[in-house]
């Protein structure tokens, strides 16, 4: 075969092969193979230094021709497939950013922390103090000198859960109700504590949990969060309760709910009442939330006892004051017409999401 034949079916075999490489490693090969040291170009043109020098100028032109062909379509072959190979990558990488996201679960502060801190603020707002006070409290803040007397319901230990006394002497034992160290059922005890470390004016609340043997069931929790609040200054008076406590209820239930004073009794409250709102859900015609009734109760207060200014040395002929309590999970319950006060207790997320 000539030289110049030669030249042609080695681009002829180039060429049909190169249409064939399917991939950037074929192509590779093919062009080691041509164009290679060892490659069939490389080897061809080493047979121009036997052609006569007539015909080196023609058969040099042609294998000159081939050879940048073999290289054009080599790297017109070469850039097809790596188009090739980036769509390919792009198809396989590919994220659809449409997909909706999982959701991550930040917590949120529980809604009875919620209610209690708004309640702070309104008191804060109204320039009252945040007291805190012991859980473990003895029979004296707890009862005595909030003018419990000795044989009250209250004090018994089917309402009062007693602990072992701290007395210096371990040998001896209480069986309960007979020791004076308990968890406190109220946080009622901490208006002594604070009119024993302050003296009047004294405008406080205090948030805290408070605990009673009672087993939970829908209305009942035997561990549970209560707002005290008191005041203590000259001229205090009874309107001046009703003012801020139906201040508070606005803010809390809104404005457009009554509120209603029943007379009612406490120990260390003269004279005590039990407050109402109307009901949000009749708005005061009576249904089934309300127990027909078209009121709510939300909380206990009343004038300080004198008696209790008595045991904490305020002097009460100078001084007045009103104190109140307040059921925390109680107002969540309302607010949010909860059929079941456990739902506040048991962490289900699905339910404290909401809030
Ligand atoms: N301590 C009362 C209770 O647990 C609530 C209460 C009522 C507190 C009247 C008060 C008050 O300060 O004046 O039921």
């Amino acid at each position: 075969m000539s030289l110049a034949d030669e030249l042609r079916a080695i681009h002829e075999e180039a060429t049909e092969r190169l249409s064939a490489a399917a991939d950037l490693d074929a192509l590779e090969q093919l062009r080691v193979a041509v164009m290679g040291k060892k490659g069939s170009l490389t080897a061809a043109m080493k047979g121009m230094g036997k052609l006569s020098p007539e015909e080196r100028p023609t058969i040099g032109k042609l294998a000159n021709e081939v050879r940048s062909q073999i290289e054009e379509a080599l790297a017109a072959r070469k850039a097809e497939l790596d188009k090739q190979a980036l769509a390919e990558r792009i198809a396989a990488d590919t994220i659809d950013v449409t997909l909706p996201g999982r959701g991550l679960s930040a917590g949120t502060q529980h809604l009875i922390n919620q209610i209690r801190e708004e309640i702070e603020d309104i008191f804060v707002g109204l320039g009252y103090t945040v007291e805190d006070g012991p859980f473990v409290e003895t029979a004296w803040y707890n009862f005595t000198a909030l003018n419990a007397p000795e044989d009250h319901p209250s004090r018994s230990a089917k309402d009062t859960f007693y602990l072992k006394d701290n007395d210096p002497n371990p040998e001896q034992s209480f069986a309960p109700g007979e020791s004076d160290v308990l968890l406190r059922t109220q946080t009622s005890g901490v208006q002594v504590h604070t009119m024993e470390n302050q003296k009047p004016p004294i405008y406080m609340i205090c948030p805290g949990t408070v605990f009673r043997p009672d087993t939970a069931d829908a209305n009942h929790l035997p561990q549970f969060t209560q707002i005290e609040g008191l005041v203590v200054d000259e001229g205090i008076s009874f309107a001046d309760l009703k003012g801020t406590l139906d201040h508070l209820t606005r803010e809390i239930f809104g404005k457009d709910r009554a509120t209603r004073y029943r007379p009612h009794f406490f120990p260390f409250t003269e004279p005590s009442a039990e407050v109402d709102v109307s009901c949000g859900v009749c708005h005061g015609q009576g249904c089934r939330f309300c127990k027909n009734t078209g009121w709510l109760e939300i909380l206990g207060c009343g004038m300080v006892d004198p008696n209790v200014f008595e045991y904490v040395g305020i002097d009460p002929e100078r001084y007045t004051g009103f104190a109140f309590g307040i059921g925390v999970e109680r107002v969540a319950a309302l607010r949010y017409d909860l059929p079941d006060l456990r739902m506040l207790m048991t962490g289900d997320m699905r339910f404290l999401h909401q809030f």
